[in-house]
């Protein structure tokens, strides 16, 4: 009888790893010429055997996850209540975020906790890797280090040493020997994850993967790994500041609306307990174009303060900048008090920026960048203590927020006497909180810049 299973070679293009059955000249995806390598033998996929045979769902025991706990209860809390043995988490953001430093400084914490640790560095040496550990007093005997580009040097190590955790810095500098790409490749990347997870599920050790992403998130790697491991957490923040979010994007072992907060200090990251304390710390109050408001990230309340400069421009585009808050949205803010308000905004130029280097994304934001930009426009500070909170619509509309309630409570909580919010939110909210806050209900744009100053 023939033998079906017949031994085909394929084409893989090395630079997006696109698989054609022939060579061609330039690959038909990414367009580049002379990137089709041939692959000899068919690569089988191996395959982690989890179970024997198929059980009906009824009768599959709930066994609780085992996790293992550091001390850094923030980083805990965004896994799920600790790592699970086996799972494979990608630590991903842009170069000099701190990566390195969380992950050997959360290494530390679990190597202390008992469990063995390997940290792997490609990008740095062992002198290197070591000073950094003095700096943030990382140094828990159960913590080795190896510097190495190799997968299969990394293999070995784990064979030897059978650690708990391993940390991978980072994925795009490793290569596997018998790849024919270059290292950070599109197919290494792939290979070497698949790779990673296939030993990671097969010892039961949790690996961690540094991952570095551009602003445009393009660079081969992280993006492309995403489905492939269990959990994404993302760094992100003002490099040239000391704060830095993580979150979770994604995580097959817990909840993805979280995430943590941190502070880069002398000696390594330290986790934020009042995030709305740090945020207005070197708030100048009556000021021109300065107002707080409360946004909701990762399922908690913060403050934050939205700073705006409107000054007239003299060059043929206006300038406008935003940091913090999406560009669209800035501009339909900005078409508001032009159409609405009459401010001069086609020829202004226009810089906003949500101190702290954090990035929000809900609308709910949008009143207090609105009267920002306002104070600064008319020269008139805003009220020192007062919230802004709501979304801006296309006519001048103010539109309900959710999570009202949890935002009022920061503020009171931080001290703020008044919040202007939606007339929406104000009728629904104005019992309960008679007594404890005064509550402005606005339905127009036009109101709640009238009554600037006053
Ligand atoms: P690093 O962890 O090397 O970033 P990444 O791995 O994401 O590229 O950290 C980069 C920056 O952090 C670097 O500019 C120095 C600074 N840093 C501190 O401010 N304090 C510290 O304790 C450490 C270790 C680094
Ligand atoms: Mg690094």
């Amino acid at each position: 009888m023939k033998s079906t299973l017949k031994k085909t070679s394929i084409w893989r293009c090395t630079n997006c790893g696109k698989i054609a059955t022939k060579w061609s000249g330039m690959c038909p995806d990414c367009k580049q010429w002379n990137t089709f390598v041939e692959e000899e033998k068919q690569v089988k996929n191996p395959q982690v055997s989890l179970s024997k045979k198929a059980v009906a769902i009824h009768t599959i025991a709930q066994k609780d996850i085992d996790r293992m706990e550091g001390s850094f209860p923030e980083f805990d809390r965004l896994l799920g209540g600790g790592v699970v043995p086996g799972a494979l988490v990608l630590l991903g953001g842009p170069p000099g975020i701190g990566k390195s430093t969380l992950l050997l400084q959360v290494a530390h914490t679990y190597a202390e906790k008992g469990h063995k640790v390997l940290y792997v560095s490609g990008e740095e040496s062992m002198e290197q890797v070591s000073l950094r550990a003095r700096r943030i007093n990382a140094l828990s005997p159960n913590l080795f280090v190896l510097s190495s580009t190799s997968y299969h040097a990394v293999e070995k190590a784990v064979d030897e040493l059978n650690p708990d955790f391993l940390c991978i810095d980072s994925i795009q500098i490793l290569y596997k020997e018998e790849v024919p790409s270059s290292p950070g490749s599109i197919v290494q990347v792939k290979e070497l994850a698949h790779a990673f997870m296939l030993l990671a599920k097969k010892r039961a050790m949790a690996t961690f993967l540094i991952g570095h992403v551009t602003k445009t998130g393009d660079l081969a790697g992280p993006r492309l790994l995403e489905h492939l491991v269990d959990t994404v957490l993302e760094f992100e923040g003002d490099k040239n500041q000391g704060f830095r979010l993580l979150r979770s994007i994604k995580n097959r072992f817990g909840s993805t609306d979280d995430l943590a907060m941190f502070q880069m200090r002398e000696t390594g990251l330290y986790e934020v307990e009042n995030p709305s304390k740090l945020f207005l710390e070197e708030r100048r109050a009556l000021c021109h174009g300065s107002s707080v408001t409360a946004a909701i990230e990762g399922g908690r309340a913060f403050l934050v303060e939205v700073q705006a400069l409107v000054t007239k421009s003299f060059l043929p585009s206006p300038s406008r900048k935003s940091s913090g808050i999406d560009q669209n949205r800035l501009s339909l803010l900005l078409a508001v008090l032009e159409k609405r308000l009459g401010y001069k905004m086609h020829a202004s130029d226009v810089f906003v920026s949500l101190i702290g280097g954090i990035k929000v994304r809900e609308p709910a934001v949008d009143l207090a960048v609105l009267c920002a930009l306002s104070s600064s426009f008319l020269q008139k500070p805003l009220q020192a203590s007062t919230l802004f909170l709501g979304e801006v619509g296309l006519s001048g509309e103010i539109r309900s927020s959710p999570r009202m309630e949890a935002r009022l409570n920061e503020g009171m909580h931080m001290g703020y006497t008044q919040e202007k919010i939606p007339e929406k939110n104000r009728k629904h909210l104005q019992k309960q909180w008679q007594g404890k806050l005064e509550l402005v209900g606005v339905e127009v744009v036009e109101k709640a810049v009238a009554e600037m100053g006053d």
